[in-house]
This record gives structure tokens, C-alpha cells and sequence, in this order.
């Protein structure tokens, strides 16, 4: 198995073996043992386990585990545009593409279709974890509880609070700063009867972002993050001229950041959706209220918001996690998510002074680390998933890879052989090992190269909740 050691360094454990319990959680991990079965029979009955309680998990030659990987911002209900945005900027973006499709998921037929549909393609691709934004809509919010509840993907759902008349269309936004609270406690209460203990689904209040909402809503979301200790969401400092716009309507806030500081909303169970365009200043004041930041690179890149500067804002000591922004950005995958947060570095590095140019560059170790235990540190889950150790919930990805096949000739697989080009099989992919590479060889291939196809299943809490056919 592999995790992450530290930002900079993975852990790659050849000879190893992980036991899980009936509830989920890891009860013992052995490492490199020259026999591991033993071994961790060994470090059961040390800590009084039964081995039929137990299950060992153990990856063949051309398999490892891997931490199942955690969104931290993702619009379930935009998954159907996935790809669809021209040359849009994120404001017209919204109003064109983004606020029509979210409005029809009151339909509940149709957004049933939709949330089956992005619950099953990220879990395929490994998400374990997602801090949801689903629409205004109540009906359609829980709909979405339900279904991460069902499918077992551990999951943050937030009703989309949007009452400021004037930047929302008539046609999709909350009555009153009351209502919207109102229709948030709603949403809070359904999932309290679905899941008391939050062990699989959580409420996330969601703001979503200071141009939808009035002062008066986001103080009365505070208000519940208090009363409910709930973590919130919403996005901050992506496109300039929303930037702008933001200036003009809270001409008493000293800065973005500080709009949602004045609200009471700047705190360590904040994420920060994009910050791109960020002060100093307001870095700074994010860093000082422990706030989150989810780095959604493929949804900068596609609407032209900008490149996120990940090292300066590690510098500063914020968290930060990885998001696909569905459908800002195209990708349901986190893995993609991971590879294009380690491009945009390369862009940021070529406008940084020279000094700074190399330590810019985000390394293979360090956008894994972003994608598993950066974000559990993001929606506060660190004690709980991200890395294998003992006490954790077995939230894993079994990632596996084809090993080219020898001679001359291209691989037939089966494939007829009598005239007919041989084909490769489907699920192949692009992650083909030839057998002299590196631990770490394998790994930067598979950031580099993998897909769906290499995540042959995926466990929450124990529970085998994706298996390739
Ligand atoms: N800002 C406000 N709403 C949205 C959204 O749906 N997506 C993105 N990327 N930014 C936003
Ligand atoms: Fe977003």
C-alpha cells in the first residue's frame, strides 16, 4: 500500500497487509514483514483481536491501495455540463450555463438521474469523500443525502443559500434571508434523521459566494454553524470582475476575505472554494482564522479565473485540498484534479521571480498529498481518513495496471488473430508497466497516466462501495 508520508514524501509499503474490522476501521497495519500473513496475526493478537473478525486485505504484484481520494468542491448538480462552457468567464458562465440547469433539478425525476449519475462516476474514480453544493431546492438537496447515503460515498451536502435580489435570476434564488435559512435547517434536519451520527453523510452550509448572498443570510448561517457545529462552503477571489463586483456591493468590507470575516463565516470549518486572485492581506487573515482553501485547478484553467498559487499559501500555513469544481472544471476525477494542479504550478513557477521559479513546482508526492490528506485536513477529517494507520476507516482505492506482454508482436488479448489488426483490450488504458520501473516510477505513471480504468475497486468505512465489472 501506499499513502502519504508528508507533503513531501509517500510511504510505499511492498510486503504489507492491512486488517479491518466489521465496523470499517483498521485494526492493525504490518510493514514489510517477510510474511506478512504472520506477522499481522501476530499484531492482532497483541491487541486481542480475533482473525475472523477481521478482514486482510493484502494487493497482488501489479496493485497497490491508495487512500481513497477526497473533493473538496464539487457541484453535483452541474454534473450534466461537464464540458460545456465556450469561452465563458465564471459571471456570464453562471447566468448562461450554470443557474438554468440547477433551477430544472426541482424535478425530481430529473435530479435523481443526475446525482445517481455523479455519485457513481466520482466513486469509479476513486472519490471516497465530497463536500457537495447541490441547488437551492430542499427536495432535490435531501434527494442527493439520500443517495451518498445509499451508495456509501462519504459526503458533505449543502443546499445552495442564494437570496440577494438583483445578481440571481428571479427564476432560481431564495425569497428572504429568512427563508433561506429556513430551507437550510431543513436540509440540516433530514440528513439528522438519516444518518444521526454524520458517520457517512454531513450537512455543509453553503453560501454560495458574497454576490449571491445578503450580510443578513450568511450571519444567519453563522448562526446555525455555531448552533449545529457544521463546517460551510463557498468560493472566494476567482475572476476578476467578480472581484469588482464584490467591492460594490460590501463597500464596508475591507476585502473579499473580509466580507465573509464580517459575517461571522471566517473560521477553521470554512472551505474556501478557488482563491486565486487573494491579497496578501487577506491570505494572511485566511491563514490567522484557520480557514480551508480546495484548489480546483481544471475549473481555473477552463473558465480563465487564473492560476492558484499553492506554495505561497502553504507558506502561509493554510490547509489546502484538492476539487473538481464539476462543472466549472470537466473532470469528475480527483486523479486529473492532482496532474493539473502539478501543471498549473509549472505555469505559476514561469511567472515567478527567478528565485522563487523551482519551489513553485508542485512534486508527484506533494499533489497526492493534496488530493488525500490535504483533504481530510480540509473538511476536518484528518484523525479519521486520508493514510492508513491504525484507528482510521478503511477508505481506500485498489489501483491496478496492465504489464506490457512480450515478443515482437502486438498483444492479441484474445482478439481474433486471422487478418484482423489486434485490438487492445478496453480496459487497458494508458498506465502500461514494462517491469524494470521504479516504486516510484509506477506512481508518477499512474498520476500521469491512469484513469478510471486502473481503480479496480473502492472501499468507505469497510464497505465495498465501487468494483470494475
Ligand atoms: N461562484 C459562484 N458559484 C459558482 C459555481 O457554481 N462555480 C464556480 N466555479 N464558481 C462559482
Ligand atoms: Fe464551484
Amino acid at each position: 500500500f501506499v499513502h502519504s508520508k508528508s507533503a513531501q514524501e509517500l510511504d510505499s509499503v511492498r510486503n504489507g497487509a492491512v486488517a479491518v474490522d466489521e465496523a470499517g476501521k483498521i485494526q492493525a497495519v504490518v510493514r514489510d514483514a517477510a510474511n506478512a500473513d504472520d506477522a499481522l496475526t501476530q499484531a492482532l493478537k497483541e491487541t486481542g483481536w480475533q482473525m475472523d473478525n477481521v478482514q486482510i486485505t493484502r494487493a497482488s504484484e501489479s496493485e497497490f491501495y491508495f487512500p481513497g481520494f477526497i473533493d473538496t468542491h464539487i457541484h453535483a448538480s452541474q454534473f450534466p455540463n461537464s464540458g460545456i462552457f465556450g469561452k465563458s468567464t465564471l459571471l456570464d458562465w453562471l447566468h448562461t450555463y450554470t443557474f438554468p440547469l440547477e433551477s430544472s433539478l426541482k424535478d425530481l425525476t430529473k435530479a435523481r438521474k443526475v446525482y445517481n449519475a455523479v455519485v457513481r462516476r466520482t466513486l469509479a474514480h476513486g472519490t471516497t469523500t465530497a463536500a457537495y453544493y447541490a441547488t437551492v431546492d430542499v427536495g432535490a438537496t435531501n434527494l442527493l443525502s439520500d443517495l451518498c447515503l445509499s451508495a456509501g460515498q462519504r459526503a458533505f451536502v449543502g443546499r445552495t443559500c442564494m437570496d440577494r435580489p438583483g445578481f440571481n435570476p428571479d427564476y432560481y434564488s431564495d425569497a428572504s434571508p429568512e427563508a433561506a435559512a429556513e430551507a437550510t435547517l431543513a436540509t440540516i434536519e433530514h440528513i439528522n434523521k438519516i444518518d444521526p451520527q454524520h458517520e457517512i453523510v454531513a450537512p455543509i452550509l453553503t453560501p454560495r459566494f458574497a454576490p449571491s448572498c445578503t450580510e443578513e443570510s450568511m450571519s444567519a448561517l453563522a448562526k446555525l454553524q455555531k448552533q449545529h457545529n457544521l463546517l460551510a462552503q463557498t468560493h472566494i477571489s476567482e475572476n476578476e470582475n467578480e472581484i469588482q463586483l464584490v467591492a460594490e456591493l460590501y463597500p464596508d468590507s475591507k476585502s473579499y476575505a473580509n466580507v465573509y470575516d464580517d459575517c461571522g463565516l471566517l473560521n477553521s470549518k470554512m472551505i474556501l472554494a478557488h482563491a486565486v486572485h487573494l491579497t496578501e492581506e487577506e491570505a494572511m487573515l485566511i491563514s490567522q482564522r484557520r480557514a480551508k482553501i480546495a484548489h480546483c485547478p481544471c475549473s481555473n484553467s477552463s473558465l480563465t479565473s487564473g492560476a492558484a498559487r499553492v506554495r505561497w499559501l502553504w507558506d502561509k500555513d493554510i490547509d489546502i485540498g484538492l476539487g473538481t469544481d464539476v462543472s466549472g472544471g470537466y473532470s469528475p476525477s480527483i486523479l486529473e484534479a492532482a496532474r493539473q494542479a502539478l501543471l498549473v504550478s509549472r505555469h505559476v513557477a514561469t511567472g515567478a521571480v527567478a528565485a522563487q521559479q523551482e519551489r513553485c513546482k508542485l512534486t508527484v508526492e506533494e499533489v497526492l498529498f493534496l488530493a488525500t490528506r490535504g483533504g481530510a485536513q480540509v473538511v476536518g477529517l484528518e484523525d479519521k481518513i486520508g493514510g492508513f494507520e491504525v484507528g482510521k476507516d478503511w477508505d481506500a482505492q485498489l489501483i491496478g495496471w496492465t504489464c506490457a506482454s512480450d515478443g515482437d508482436a502486438p498483444a492479441t488479448n484474445g482478439h481474433a488473430t486471422n487478418g484482423t489488426p489486434a485490438a487492445p483490450r478496453q480496459e487497458e488504458g494508458n498506465m502500461i508497466v514494462f517491469g524494470w520501473e521504479s516504486w516510484d516510477d509506477i506512481i508518477a505513471k499512474w498520476l500521469f497516466c491512469g484513469d478510471d480504468r486502473n481503480t479496480k475497486s473502492v472501499w468507505v468505512k469497510g464497505r465495498l462501495v465501487h468494483a470494475r465489472g
